[in-house]
């Protein structure tokens, strides 16, 4: 594939930690839902990288796995519409993130801000190992392995898209030029025809004289629509526009999940670490039990005390369920006393039971027919595995790791 289509491409993952929650839901599965519509999309369980930090019990990675795949599909992603599959279900990831861990240096791995971050937060874990080191750079493999343009992913990940295109990089830059290069790129300038030849040629010498990007840009635009050259010929000249060799590893862009707003049961951020969790699975019961054990503003001690909701975390839920007649009603009621917060939650565990339905009937489907997930599984890990073993043809090739016996 060519650097062409990769900005078509969309890979992200997710570290399997049991059960998914609504900040799962509202931070990252709306978007993959949305996502697998618009890009070819690539979505995997990163169990390897689970490892990375639990590895003194895998034996929950895979039932975890298993149910992280069940809520994604619930969610409404697609084993149709996207690739699903499972990262170590792909050794070719291995084989990639050992290839690159040649020529990063460790350095590159070692200021990764959540390396540090992470030891510190997950104090309990002995992370001083080899392979927590290298999490960020077998991030790289997943993404670099499948040309993707895009990685959807949270705040805290940007720095690992960052680093991974620091190892493309330099990866094209060690092994992307040919002895000839230059001169095969001079060549494939003339196939593309006068016109289009000079154009590209004025346009490269804007951007590496006077570094206009808009030249840069348009060139691009010009390559891309280059009909009668090669893929390779094509690769070549969007390398020699920037300088370098040729593309092999295509330099991805995070695409930034917007921050998800959704609160957890205590108004913090929800996250399983702090217990406030709704989960994807959990009963109308359950829902119901949790919203009204939500704490108040404190001012509210009896029925008839005015309130405020701007201290209320429940206010923030309706901020995500409800609509402006309802905040209105909330707004006006609490500060008169004139509702109860009995009567406040109803209307956000009626919507959070409603939004819940329908991923609860295809998940109950699902698990219903656990060989249907595993179908859809072992197309999506097959279709990985086709796309990662032409991405590693190439790379063993320019690695000099071409054996032919
Ligand atoms: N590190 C990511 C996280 O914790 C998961 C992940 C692994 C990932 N490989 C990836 C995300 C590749 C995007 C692309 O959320
Ligand atoms: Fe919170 Fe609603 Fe009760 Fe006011 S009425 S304190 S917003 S639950």
């Amino acid at each position: 594939m060519s650097s062409v289509d990769s900005q078509r491409r969309v890979l992200s993952g997710m570290r399997p930690t049991g059960r998914l929650h609504l900040g799962h839901y509202h931070g990252v599965l709306k978007n993959w839902v949305k996502l697998q519509h618009e890009y070819e999309c690539f979505f995997f369980a990163a169990d390897w990288h689970a490892l990375t930090t639990h590895y003194e019990n895998p034996a929950d990675i895979e039932q975890n796995v298993t149910d992280m795949l069940v809520d994604w599909l619930a969610a409404g992603v697609s084993g149709s519409a996207a690739t699903l599959f499972i990262q170590s279900q792909v050794p070719e990831h291995a084989e990639l993130h050992l290839l690159l861990s040649m020529v990063t240096p460790v350095s590159w791995l070692e200021r990764v801000p959540t390396y540090k971050d992470q030891q510190e937060k997950l104090r309990d874990l002995d992370l001083a190992t080899y392979g927590f080191l290298g999490y960020p750079l077998l991030q790289s493999a997943d993404i670099l392995m499948y040309r993707a343009g895009l990685v959807p992913v949270g705040a805290d990940q940007v720095a690992h898209v960052e680093i991974t295109r620091e190892v493309a990089r330099r990866f094209n830059h060690l092994y992307g030029r040919e002895p000839d290069f230059e001169a095969r790129a001079e060549a494939a300038i003339h196939k593309m025809g006068k016109k289009a030849a000079k154009l590209y040629s004025s346009l490269r010498k804007a951007w590496q004289e006077t570094g206009d990007a808009e030249a840069l840009e348009t060139a691009r635009a010009l390559l891309k629509e280059q009909q009668n050259i090669t893929l390779g010929d094509k690769e070549r000249l969007f390398g020699y526009l920037e300088g370098g060799g040729k593309v092999i590893l295509a330099e991805p862009q995070a695409l930034l999940t917007p921050d998800s707003k959704m609160p957890g049961l205590d108004g913090q951020k929800m996250s399983k670490s702090y217990g406030n969790t709704i989960t994807l699975r959990d009963s109308n019961d359950e829902v119901s039990e949790k919203v009204r054990r939500m704490p108040t503003d404190p001012a509210r001690v009896r029925r008839t005390d005015p309130g405020d909701p701007q201290k209320c975390p429940v206010f923030q839920l309706h901020q995500v369920y409800t609509d402006e007649a309802t905040h209105g009603w909330v707004q006006q009621g609490c500060r008169t006393a004139g509702i109860g917060c009995i009567d406040c939650k109803k209307p956000v565990i009626d919507a959070i039971c409603a939004e819940l339905a329908p991923m609860q009937q295809r998940a109950r489907e699902f698990e219903a027919n656990p060989e249907a997930v595993r179908l859809i599984i072992a197309e999506g890990n097959e279709r990985a595995r086709e796309a990662a073993r032409d991405t590693l043809i190439e790379v063993r090739q320019v690695m000099g790791l071409q054996y032919r016996q």
